[in-house]
């Protein structure tokens, strides 16, 4: 059997926010044994969602995935690590940055960046319609 391709540990950014962090499990598993490209897009969904809901206080959308790379697979049992930075504050949207680092399961505390991606979330009204991100929320 072949050794499985493992980069050099990666160093965590220190410029964007802790705002997740999860296990994937033996369901999430796609044809391969890997984690399901699906299942770590939605995570990066909510993930991304946490530092907009700062500034949007209540109802919004993700209305785009601008970019979205998968650097390397997840597996089972791997404690993933989602980071987020603001990049955009728009009139009605917010768009963030998300890097994800898996710690193998076993080689905990080593960090493998498996995933970047883009995302753009838009404050939404009752109707489902956009509306002007409240500014005054937004922290210092
Ligand atoms: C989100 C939604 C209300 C936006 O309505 P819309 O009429 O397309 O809105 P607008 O064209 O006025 O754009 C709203 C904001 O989104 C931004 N936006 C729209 N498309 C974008 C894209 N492809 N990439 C980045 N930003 C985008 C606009 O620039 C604007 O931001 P700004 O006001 O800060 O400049 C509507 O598209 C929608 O309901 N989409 C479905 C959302 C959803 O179900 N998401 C879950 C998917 S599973």
């Amino acid at each position: 059997m072949s050794a499985v391709f493992s980069p050099p540990p990666a160093a965590l950014p220190t410029d964007k926010e802790l705002v997740l962090k999860v296990i994937p499990m033996p369901a999430d598993t796609n044809g391969n044994g890997d984690i399901f490209g699906g299942w770590v897009m939605a995570q990066v969904d909510l993930a991304g969602s946490v530092l907009p809901a700062r500034y949007i206080q209540g109802r919004m959308a993700t209305v785009a995935v601008n970019e979205f790379i998968f650097k390397q697979p997840v597996r089972v049992g791997d404690i993933l690590s989602f980071f987020s930075a603001i990049t955009r504050v728009g009139n009605t949207s917010v768009t963030v940055e998300v890097e994800v680092y898996a710690e193998r399961f076993s080689a905990q505390g080593q960090y493998v960046k498996v995933t970047e991606a883009r995302l753009t979330y838009v404050a939404i009204d009752h109707q489902g319609r956009p509306r002007p991100v409240p500014k005054h929320n937004a922290p210092a």
